[in-house]
């Protein structure tokens, strides 16, 4: 979660606003702001929204709209480590739930969010293209394959250092 003093730092950077004049009267400009943003900061923090709608001269809530809209852009600060739980058919049918539960349990954490000390966060995803190996778990780029949920305590610990 982001405190005020965090986002009482954030600021656009000047290679932003450049880009922001650079795309202000193109077609198709918000996505590519956007993606830009979350290039730099990882998400999409307020601060940066307001300043972003203000640059582009549109309603913050268009900006909203885009985000809410693409599952794409992420609204909250990820983890350091991003955990992705594949819930595809070929995972789903592997019991992908029960890594889902797994995980929620070892960090005291739900699906979607991310741990009170910012080391992980995690989400449930679509196939992420290594069905032979379902059901499957990304940390970052690592793909963890035909898991079951013994094996997540160790999983985690690598992280954990
Ligand atoms: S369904 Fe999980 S990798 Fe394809």
């Amino acid at each position: 979660m982001t405190n005020s003093a965090e986002t009482k730092e954030l600021t656009l950077t000047e290679e932003l606003i450049a880009y922001i004049e650079e795309w202000k009267d193109k077609p198709g400009n918000l996505i590519m702001v956007l993606h830009k943003v979350q290039e730099e900061y990882s998400y999409v923090p307020r601060a940066i929204a307001f300043e972003v709608a203000k640059l582009l001269d549109i309603p913050l809530a268009r900006i909203y709209g885009v985000i809410t809209f693409y599952h794409f852009f992420k609204l909250e600060k990820p983890g350091e480590y991003e955990i992705k739980i594949c819930m595809g058919t070929a995972c789903y049918l592997r019991a992908a739930e029960d890594l889902i539960k797994e995980f929620e349990t070892l960090l005291n954490t739900e699906s979607g969010t991310t741990t009170p000390d910012g080391k992980f966060s995690m989400e449930a995803v679509r196939c992420v293209g290594c069905c032979g190996l379902a059901p499957v778990v990304m940390i970052d780029n690592e793909v963890f394959g035909k898991l079951n949920p013994d094996q997540l305590p160790a999983i985690l610990a690598k992280f954990s250092r």
